[in-house]
């Protein structure tokens, strides 16, 4: 692995990528140090305040903790308000630093309050699940969710740097590592075949390789496309058909769980068109199944998960971006996927 520090090219310049175990002991500090913060508010949620959020606060100078509720149902308006109360009660100002400690939810939810917190405050991603180090924390985006769908309110907002201490993941629950380990196949499956391949023979290990090689993948598709207008789409393989599932199921579905049906779904549907041959849809079926995720659903109809895709924000005048796969590590966008051709792929993933 290189030796050379990782960095993001962001809207402002290049943001560090630190993974390594230890991390909020060590570099997060030293960096809050090094740059001079006199306040600092550690940004969590109540499963991690216990955890993390309380020795990584004692250690900062100036630190406060801001502890709001667990789980994406909280990641709304009113937990972005109960967010600024909190830093307004701790004394935070505009230069005031922020920390997101914690999953995906909190990583969006605090870069949102740090994008918007008196028009703007500096921010760092201390991402403590495996999706947050390999996806969320990279890429400027955050945000919260609307009572009419998932992330509809949010901006771009790069961190000063990323911290992924990867000794946290001795506590991450075993499905949410399974659905991080999703979106690293996706890194492999877009743009890292030897990442696939490694991840079958050795499983997720070394961490800080597989991870940083997932980051990889996710930088060279944002710093090519920052905005979002093009190249980016292909980090939503797997995402068109995941939505739809985690939608209808009314939110049952786990996300990494749901892209990789999807990505099974994608690399079928790849296949039918002729992108691919039938030989890579069965091997990228079987990886999936071999790293310990889904690749079939139940109870659920597929006319309904076809409907539930029309609600995709990604869809533009009614057009679907499905990302297929012409081989794996050769994602292509194609946007005249039809009902008739995606209702069988649906039927046969139906257990
Ligand atoms: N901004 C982006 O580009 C982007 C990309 C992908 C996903 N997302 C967002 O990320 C969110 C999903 O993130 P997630 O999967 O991390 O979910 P999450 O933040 O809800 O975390 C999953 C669960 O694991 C817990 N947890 C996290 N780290 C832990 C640890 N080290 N030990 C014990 N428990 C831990 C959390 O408290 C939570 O209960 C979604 O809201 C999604 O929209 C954003
Ligand atoms: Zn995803």
């Amino acid at each position: 692995m290189a030796a050379e520090p990782l960095t993001i090219q962001g809207a402002a310049g290049a943001y560090p990528v630190v993974i390594k175990p230890g991390a909020l002991a060590d570099a997060l500090p030293a960096f809050v140090a090094e740059r001079g913060f006199a306040r600092v508010a550690v940004i969590t949620n109540t499963t991690l305040a216990p955890l993390y959020g309380e020795a990584l606060t004692a250690g900062l100078p100036g630190g406060f903790l801001v502890t709001v509720p667990d789980g994406e149902q909280y990641k709304n308006l009113d937990t972005l308000q109960n967010m600024y109360a909190q830093l307004l009660a701790g004394g935070a100002d505009r230069s005031t630093l922020i920390v997101a400690l914690g999953g995906g939810v909190i990583g969006d939810m605090a870069g949102f309050a740090a994008a918007t917190f008196m028009r703007g405050v500096p921010f760092v991603q201390a991402p403590t699940s495996l999706l947050a180090m390999v996806d969320s924390s990279i890429g400027g985006k955050v945000g919260v969710d609307l009572s009419q769908g998932k992330n509809l309110a949010g901006a771009f907002k790069d961190p000063l740097a990323v911290f992924a201490d990867t000794s946290t993941s001795n506590t991450l629950p075993d499905v949410e590592f399974r659905c991080g380990l999703a979106e690293i196949i996706k890194a492999g499956l877009i743009a890292d075949p030897p990442l696939l391949a490694h991840l079958l023979e050795h499983g997720p290990q070394p961490i800080e390789e597989i991870i940083t090689r997932a980051v990889m993948v996710k930088k060279q598709v944002v710093e090519q496309d920052r905005l979002e207008k093009g190249v980016r789409a292909y980090l939503n393989l797997g995402h068109t058909f995941g939505h739809a599932l985690e939608q209808a199921s009314g939110y049952a579905w786990k996300h990494g769980e749901a892209v990789a049906v999807g990505m099974v779904a994608a690399v079928r549907l790849s296949a039918r068109r002729e992108l691919c041959g039938p030989d890579t849809a069965t091997a990228v079926e079987c990886a999936i199944t071999d790293l310990g995720l889904p690749v079939r659903f139940s109870d659920l109809d597929p006319a309904a998960l076809w409907d539930a895709m029309q609600h995709d924000k990604k869809w533009q005048n009614g057009l679907a971006r499905f990302i297929l796969l012409e081989d794996i590590g050769q994602p292509v966008i194609v946007s005249d996927v039809r009902r008739d051709e995606v209702i069988p792929i649906l039927e046969g993933l139906r257990k």
